[in-house]
């Protein structure tokens, strides 16, 4: 995987911060789109409060994305997150699809604004904080399984 350079993590703060201005109600939209684009999504969600869910992800994006921008700890919050997730039954594949849809929908928000370079900065930070959150989950012996 390439390296994820300040640029990067620059461009990305700030077009996470002219999404939110543009779709004010861009927590409630991803998760829509997420539930509606995956039946696997419908059933992880299904038991969830959205009401606050929305803004415990979007918030905790942000000061992710900040602390890896100003190159403040982060390896151990998202490490722990991961973990947290692990209760969530939340599998490698799941992590996938969720980026899927958020890049989905910053092309639907940014237009061809969302081009090539954008995109991949988005990318390569969007599986940087992926990758080391599953590294905070010992799938060797989670046993996760759905009703679904
Ligand atoms: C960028 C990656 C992610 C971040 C920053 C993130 C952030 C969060 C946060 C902050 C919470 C609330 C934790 C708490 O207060 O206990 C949460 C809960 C949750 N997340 Fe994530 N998440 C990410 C990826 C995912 C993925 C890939 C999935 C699965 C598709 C997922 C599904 C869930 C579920 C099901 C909950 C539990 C909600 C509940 O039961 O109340 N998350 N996430």
């Amino acid at each position: 995987m390439s390296t994820v350079l300040k640029k990067d993590l620059e461009v990305v703060c700030n077009s996470l911060e002219k999404a939110r201005s543009l779709a004010p109600d861009i927590g409630p939209r991803f998760y829509r789109l997420l539930i509606s684009e995956s039946m696997e999504m419908k059933a992880v969600f299904d038991s969830v409060n959205m009401k606050t869910q929305h803004t415990r992800f979007f918030s905790m994006l942000n000061i992710i994305l900040i602390r890896m921008r100003d190159q403040r700890p982060f390896i151990s919050l998202l490490q722990d997150l991961g973990k947290q997730h692990l209760k969530y039954r939340i599998r490698g594949e799941d992590f996938v699809i969720f980026q899927a849809v958020f890049l989905k929908l910053l092309h639907e928000l940014f237009g061809s604004e969302f081009d090539e370079s954008l995109r991949n900065s988005w990318v390569l930070v969007f599986e940087k904080i992926n990758q080391i959150m599953r590294s905070g989950i010992d799938y060797s012996t989670a046993k996760i399984s759905r009703a679904n």
